[in-house]
């Protein structure tokens, strides 16, 4: 069995949830805004957020993108495996990614999004973990940076396992 080692507690993720919710509401404040949640991993911090937008004029919806399999590492290539359906021709668009590590699903991502006309789209990521980094992109509000390791829990996952856990914790394979 792995090692877990804790990197956050549920009362730490809730306090930057909350720093990050309180600038993005600010920021769109006057206008409408679509979030688009990546899925899986973004699931639970996006509930979160979102409900941390209770002012705000917010849309969901979801995409869900293949890049990993069951390994932890990018395999460099990106699959569609789920569309978001919603309009998104001239709103304000907002990713809400799990983790931004080799910078290539958001790479991919923007160019996606920015087919389809946004006004703007900017990114909100829970974890930025910046060794890997392979893209040039960045992530306009990000809740907690890391160097390195492999992240789970809080809807982080390793093969599909640990994303029901309330923390975030490193795995030591
Ligand atoms: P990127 O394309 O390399 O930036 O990979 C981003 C995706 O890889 C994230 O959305 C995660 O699903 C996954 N990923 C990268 N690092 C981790 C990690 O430490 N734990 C869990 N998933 C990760
Ligand atoms: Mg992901």
């Amino acid at each position: 069995m792995p090692d877990l080692i804790p990197v956050l507690d549920k009362d730490a993720i809730a306090r930057k949830v909350d720093e990050v919710a309180r600038q993005i509401s600010s920021d769109y404040r006057e206008t409408d805004l679509v979030i688009i949640g990546v899925l899986k991993g973004a699931f639970i911090f996006m509930a979160d957020l979102i409900r941390r937008l209770a002012s705000n004029r917010v849309a969901i919806d979801f995409i869900q993108l293949s890049s990993y399999g069951a390994d932890s590492k990018t395999t460099g290539r990106i699959g569609l495996l789920k569309d978001f359906e919603i309009d998104i021709k001239d709103k304000h668009v907002l990713i809400v990614e799990d983790i931004l590590d080799s910078g290539l699903t958001l790479a991919y991502l923007k160019r996606h999004l920015n087919t389809y006309g946004p006004r703007s789209v900017k990114t909100c990521v829970l974890i930025d973990k910046y060794e890997r980094r392979q893209a040039d992109v960045q992530a306009e509000y990000v809740c907690h940076t890391v160097r390195e390791g492999f992240l789970v829990g809080y809807g982080l996952d390793y093969a599909e396992a640990y994303r029901n856990l309330p923390g975030i914790f490193n795995l030591n394979f």
